[in-house]
């Protein structure tokens, strides 16, 4: 191992080849840690590493499926063999499809939920154990304003699950609380990412510059918005910090009414 490499620490992204994912790469890159960078896009995620090499940081990509247990127990004991213990988790992988109450099936239902919930604690799951023995660690879980606030139209399975995450940030920490771990939330508002800009599932290009009109802030948020207020629950400088979800919306949920 390089001697760049040596003394860092290791942070594992969930959905890190495009979006807040890929931002949240990006930003961990630049400060003291490998950024182990995860999804099942694997030219993205290459990119993402290169981006992150180039730039002077230590990336390595690996593929992984949310919704697998197996590839994600196999992704943890493989970091931590080559690594030591995961210094940081950031549960980002999510997808938000927009179903009607009389086209939601089952498997829909649970095909969201596995992604954007269970994917969440299966990641917490494998390497809970390891971040222990550092009796120090951050854990960041996304959410949505569509979870901790709004109920979003056509999106029952989402806004549930999002509202779910809540549940899970706040066990979380109360569990490993004593370990000296800490688990957070972000509830991004809307923000430009490939999610918010799809017209079949979100509110598109046009429904973006429409919703920035009612954004106090008088914008949509850039996924660096949201990677640099989880770079800072990583950090020390949120120590005492632990069970919340922070909303990043741009003043959207206290100025809208
Ligand atoms: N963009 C927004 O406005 C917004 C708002 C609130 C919350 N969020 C949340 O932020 C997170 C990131 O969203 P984004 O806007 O960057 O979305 P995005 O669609 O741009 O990126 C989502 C990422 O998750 C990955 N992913 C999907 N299924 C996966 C699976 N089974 N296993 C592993 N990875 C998988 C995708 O490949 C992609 O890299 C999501 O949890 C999303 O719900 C986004």
């Amino acid at each position: 191992m390089s001697e760049k490499a040596l003394n860092k620490k290791n942070v594992i992204i969930t959905g890190a080849g495009i979006g807040i994912g890929k931002a949240t790469a990006l930003a961990f890159g630049k400060k003291n840690y490998r950024v182990i960078v995860t999804d099942i896009l694997e030219a993205e995620g290459l990119q993402t590493v290169a981006e992150i090499n180039t730039a002077g940081g230590v990336a390595e990509f690996h593929i992984l499926d949310v919704t697998s247990t197996p590839q994600t127990d196999a992704l943890v004991n493989d970091i931590e063999t080559l690594y030591g213990p995961i210094d940081c988790l950031v549960a980002n992988a999510g997808i938000a499809h927009r179903i009607p109450l009389d086209e939601l099936t089952d498997e829909k239902w649970d095909r969201t939920f596995d992604i954007d919930l269970k994917g969440m604690m299966r990641l917490v799951r494998a390497a809970a154990g390891k971040m222990k023995t550092l009796d120090d660690g951050s854990i960041i879980c996304l959410s949505s304003i569509m979870g901790v606030a709004y109920g979003w139209d056509e999106h029952v399975a989402y806004s549930a699950a999002k509202a779910g995450v809540v549940g899970l940030v706040r066990a979380l920490a109360v569990e490993l609380a004593k370990d000296g771990i800490r688990v957070n939330g972000v509830a991004p508002g809307y923000i430009k990412t490939a999610q918010a800009l799809s017209v079949q599932h979100s509110l598109g290009e046009a429904g973006l510059e429409q919703a920035a009109s009612f954004i106090p802030m008088g914008r949509v948020g850039d996924p660096e918005d949201i990677a640099d207020v989880i770079v800072f629950l990583a950090s020390d400088s949120s120590r005492y910090l632990t069970g919340q979800v922070l909303t990043v919306d741009g003043g959207l949920m206290v100025g809208r009414y």
